[in-house]
């Protein structure tokens, strides 16, 4: 097990899964950086940290705006001296009907480009042992109705995710896929039929373990990653029937 990490950006540090990481990282000596949009959200999360002993940097900024996302990550190697942990956990999805083009786009960008555009200005700062992580979801496993671009969108980072790993394995720095199954957060929140369901900070402990031991994909909890790894090999008219008696349980629990 590696010691934790003494130098952790963090994006999506204003809510949810990303305000539970702050939590579980913050201890005398470690040096945070928090990044999301919403500024007074991001101070609440901050002087929870505080109280834990942590040092705290923190930047609103849009990590789909380059500009922004550039300045804020040289503005914290400057502040830090250097990162061991880069999180980027900024992401999610909107409520879609099919097919919505443009809703698409958005959710590719936030949750895709967006998670490119967080290592980027990182990589000549790595060191070896230093370690990327990336916010994707079971959901990315397979198409999912009703959450088409955001599946979509998890799936593809999944799949750039891996590609990163192997391309930067060779410069000793790790890539961590992160595939949470349902959280319990604003993002989820209205949603009735959750299985499995975790709190937030039971997620951000699982999250910090599995990248402590330097796995390369934390999937969880079990019952619904061994569930999702299973729907994976069905053909596609049993993976069709079976996905379809669970839209049919989400609709007559009144999600439609
Ligand atoms: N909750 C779940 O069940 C679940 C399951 C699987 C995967 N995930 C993934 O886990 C991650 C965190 O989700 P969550 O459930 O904690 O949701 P959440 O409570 O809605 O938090 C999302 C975070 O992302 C930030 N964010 C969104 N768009 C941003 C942007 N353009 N630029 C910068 N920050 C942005 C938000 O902050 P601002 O609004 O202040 O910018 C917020 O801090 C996401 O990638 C999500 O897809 C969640």
């Amino acid at each position: 097990m590696k010691p934790l990490p003494q130098r952790v950006f963090l994006t999506g540090a204003s809510s949810g899964i990303g305000r539970a990481l702050a939590r579980a990282y913050a201890a005398p000596g470690v040096h945070l950086g928090l990044v999301a949009r919403r500024q007074e959200e991001l101070e609440a999360t901050a002087a929870g940290c505080r109280t834990h002993g942590a040092e705290i940097w923190l930047r609103s900024a849009d990590v789909t705006d380059a500009a922004a996302i550039n300045a804020a990550a040289a503005d914290y190697l400057a502040w830090a001296g250097g990162v061991d942990l880069v999180i980027a956990n900024a992401g999610g999805g909107e409520k879609e009907t099919l097919i919505d083009a443009d809703l698409l786009d958005r959710t590719l960008r936030l949750n895709v480009t967006g998670v490119a555009r967080t290592f980027a200005p990182f990589l000549p700062a790595l060191q070896p042992g230093a370690q990327l992580a990336a916010v994707a979801s079971l959901a990315g496993y397979r198409g999912l109705p009703y959450s088409a671009s955001y599946s979509a969108a998890k799936a593809a980072l999944i799949t750039y995710a891996e590609a990163l790993r192997v391309g930067l394995r060779a410069r000793g720095i790790r890539v961590a896929t992160i595939c949470p199954g349902y959280v319990r957060t604003p993002l989820t929140a209205g949603n009735p039929y959750m299985p499995w369901v975790l709190e937030a900070d039971e997620a951000a402990r699982v999250i910090r373990r599995g990248l402590a031991q330097g796995r390369s994909r934390i999937a969880f909890p079990w019952q619904l990653a061994l569930l999702v790894r299973t729907l994976r090999l069905l053909p596609d008219a049993a993976y069709d029937r079976a996905v379809g008696m669970f839209v049919r349980r989400r609709h007559d629990a009144g999600t439609g």
